[in-house]
């Protein structure tokens, strides 16, 4: 069977695809053999599983391709059940072309603010655009670092509502262990006690998506 292709995007910056994309792809592991591409030039991904001392901490192997993804590409999906690519901040890329080409899925994560959604519109052309070519594309938005006890506001749900692609039912907390994993360069779900509510949160999108 050919890897099912996850790409993590948004050409807004800082809005936690690295975060979704290691925490993920830890998840994904249980189920069968993963690989991050680290498709972001700053290498953030490629920072992080270099932090961790072993595999223990965070048990998937991470590539750093450059503009290679390409010429790769054939060979990770014969070699892998799941990839999942952390694009960069950026929409006018090679590598942004070919992941929409090659993925089943896009998960895009978004703040939990309309005026960061609407920062994400143009995703939503080039979106439709890949469809034609890669039929399968499934694009989901992901609300992320949602403040604890509050609920998503009245503006936010309406651009949601009013958004090409469909939101996850599950969003991910804005939760220090996120930053504090990552420090580590350890995946949520080997932080013990500690991790437990992130762990559930991530598990839950795998689930949906899967
Ligand atoms: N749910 C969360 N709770 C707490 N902190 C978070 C959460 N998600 C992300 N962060 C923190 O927010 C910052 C930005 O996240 P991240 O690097 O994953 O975003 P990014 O979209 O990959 O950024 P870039 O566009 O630069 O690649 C990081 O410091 C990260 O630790
Ligand atoms: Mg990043």
């Amino acid at each position: 069977m050919p890897a099912r292709v996850f790409s993590i995007a948004n050409q807004k910056g800082g809005t936690g695809k690295t975060t979704l994309s290691m925490n993920f792809a830890a998840g994904l592991s249980k189920r069968g053999k993963v690989l991050v591409i680290d498709a972001d030039p700053q290498g953030s991904a490629g920072q992080w599983s270099s932090l961790a001392p072993d595999h223990r901490l965070f048990p998937v192997s991470v590539i750093s391709i450059g503009g290679n993804l390409a010429r790769e590409a054939e060979r990770f999906i014969k070699d892998y059940d799941f990839l999942v690519i952390d694009c960069p901040p950026t929409l006018e890329t090679e590598i942004m072309k070919l992941a929409m080409k090659i993925s089943d899925v896009i998960l895009i994560p978004v703040l939990p603010s309309p005026i960061d959604l609407w920062a994400s519109m143009r995703l939503v052309d080039i979106i439709e655009q890949a469809k034609i070519t890669n039929s399968k594309l499934k694009p989901y938005i992901v609300v992320n670092q949602l403040e604890p006890r509050s609920a998503l506001s009245r503006a936010m749900k309406q651009a949601l509502a009013e958004f090409n692609i469909p939101a996850l039912k599950d969003g991910i907390r804005r939760r220090a262990i996120y930053r504090n994993s990552a420090l580590e360069g350890a995946s949520v779900y080997c932080m013990g006690k500690r991790g437990e509510a992130a762990v559930k949160e991530i598990d839950e999108i795998i689930k949906e998506i899967l």
